[in-house]
């Protein structure tokens, strides 16, 4: 599917800097569109051209190092409104002309931030600041516009030109004013109009969905989370029941929530839609089996058989839709990770299904992911829902999986989501579940021993699922909580909470 085009779009050149992406979600905040290119894309000079203004961003490199990320200095001269931001400050200033050295102290951390004659910067305040490097001789026509204590140019400007620079980070939310900068630097000197609104995104989508596939027929599979089920909504105002639907229960959802997902399929989304119920398949194949990855590669393998079996039901499309988002976008093939988990969960799709892909939602990041499926009229409970692994609890009872084992982490995971919407603390948690686990211990209940098996609660705090946090649940709401479980739910004794954050943890414990 071509670009969103019809928008103003904001250039953000990555010179590699941990806040990319953080630059052009805050642009999108400000209803400006942006899209990332790599420093050493070779159609970088294109995209410059296609843009209304450009962000430079940070990165890890020193100006001064041979090799180091540069542009064509001809860029900055065409006319188009730059801020340069840390890195991008000194590529900016040395490219133009100034001289950027190597200064005794790497500055890091919050420092005061004086306003000199700046355009941008409201009034003095924090800045967030990272960087070894310094601008000591300003590019001709610049004036400096901030300055730190031990930082003379921490911002730097030609209004003519409509060329900044800021040594610090206005895109983090620990600098003060950073977002009124950055809206200053989009509305006041790049003229965006604001154009990037959910309304406008779907009337677009809908346009080049109806463009790309004509009257081709749609496959999608939903797995009742947020992307495929707003991919689906999208895709289903653009061409309606030549979009089929197809949802598996696998029998490894939460509590009542393969009955949400069809109510909601049914009421909102107005395609064709193919529920099938298949637990007994993939509880089938998952006898005997414990091994975590072993038991993602039957899950994604049962899938596929799946919709071999209903081949008749679903008919035939020439297209598959994919809920992919913009950071799986420009984050695939540049990651050389090691191997921890298969997130993805069919690994190779046989040939009937490589058919051409329709991702509407490959220009979004989630949270506007979120607010185009309110713009399309979902109910909250399919939009704010947590992430959920595509094996489910397969990954959630430790061991082996079956019916009973099944029943036993969806009655405590219902408690457990219960008590935390009771105490108004579900909606600020990235993932809560509980998982069982395969050991057992003793207790006692009544007069009797027990010897049974225990649930462990997790709940974290995360922007990404790159990294998180144990989510600091007061101690009377896990203590009613696990009094809950043990009481009302067969085959447990005993209640642990998981206060390990990630890394060194996994959110999900297989
Ligand atoms: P971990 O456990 O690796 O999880 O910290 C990071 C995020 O990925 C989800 N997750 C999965 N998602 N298939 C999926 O679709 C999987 O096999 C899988 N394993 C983990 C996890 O819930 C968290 O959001």
């Amino acid at each position: 599917m071509s670009a969103v085009s019809p928008h103003q779009k904001l250039l953000v050149v990555d010179f590699g800097g941990q806040y990319t992406q953080l630059i052009a979600r805050r642009a999108r905040e400000h209803r400006v569109y942006s899209e990332i290119a790599a420093w050493d894309d070779p159609c970088l000079a294109e995209k410059w051209a296609g843009s209304k203004a450009v962000i430079l961003s940070g990165g890890p490199k020193s100006v001064l190092d041979p090799g180091a990320p540069t542009i064509d200095a001809g860029l900055l001269r065409s006319g188009k409104p730059v801020l340069g931001i840390c890195y991008g400050q000194q590529a900016m200033a040395h490219l133009l002309g100034g001289r950027v050295e190597k200064v005794e102290h790497r500055e890091y951390g919050r420092q005061m931030l004086q306003p000199e004659t700046s355009s941008l910067i409201p009034e003095p305040g924090r800045a967030w600041m990272s960087h070894g490097d310094s601008v000591l001789e300003l590019p001709e026509g610049f004036v400096v516009a901030g300055s730190t204590a031990t930082c003379a140019v921490a911002a730097m400007e030609n209004i003519e030109k409509r060329l900044f620079g800021v040594q610090f980070h206005p895109e983090v939310s620990h600098t003060d004013n950073g977002s009124a900068m950055l809206h200053s630097f989009l509305y006041g000197f790049a003229e965006f109009s604001g154009d990037w609104t959910p309304a406008n995104f779907v009337e677009d989508a809908v346009e080049a969905i109806r463009k790309q596939v004509g009257d081709g027929h749609v496959l999608c599979a939903v797995s009742g989370g947020v992307d495929s089920t707003v991919a689906a909504a999208l895709i289903a105002r653009a061409i309606g029941e030549n979009l089929t639907c197809v949802f598996v229960d696998h029998g490894l959802m939460r509590k009542n929530e393969a009955r949400q997902v069809i109510d909601t399929f049914r009421e909102y989304v107005p395609s064709k839609f193919v529920p099938i119920e298949a637990s007994d398949q993939f509880i089938g194949a998952l006898e005997g089996v414990t091994e975590p990855e072993q038991k993602r590669k039957i899950i994604g393998g049962e899938f596929v058989r799946v919709f071999e079996q209903h081949a008749n039901e679903i008919g035939d499309c020439a297209f598959l839709a994919q809920g992919t988002l913009y950071p799986d976008v420009i984050e695939s093939g540049s990651k050389t990770a090691a191997k921890i988990k298969t997130h993805h969960n069919v690994g190779g799709l046989p040939d009937w299904m490589k058919m051409e892909l329709v991702e509407p939602l490959r220009w979004l990041f989630k949270d506007e992911v979120r607010a185009i499926g309110r713009e399309l009229g979902l109910p909250s409970a399919a939009i704010d829902r947590q992430p959920f692994p595509g094996p489910g609890l397969g990954v959630r009872i430790l061991g082996e999986v079956n019916r009973e084992r099944v029943k036993t982490v969806q009655d405590a995971d219902a408690i457990f989501r219960e008590e935390l919407e009771r105490d108004g603390l579900y909606a600020d948690i990235w993932q809560s579940y509980a998982a069982l686990l395969d050991v057992r211990s003793v207790g006692v209940m009544g007069d009797e021993r027990t010897y049974l098996h225990p649930i462990v609660l997790r709940a974290v705090v995360s922007e990404d699922a790159m990294t998180a946090h144990a989510a600091p649940i007061p101690f009377e709401t896990l203590e009613r909580v696990a009094t809950r479980i043990v009481n009302e739910v067969d085959g447990v004794n005993r209640v642990l909470y998981d206060f390990t954050s990630k890394p060194p943890a996994t959110i999900e414990w297989e």
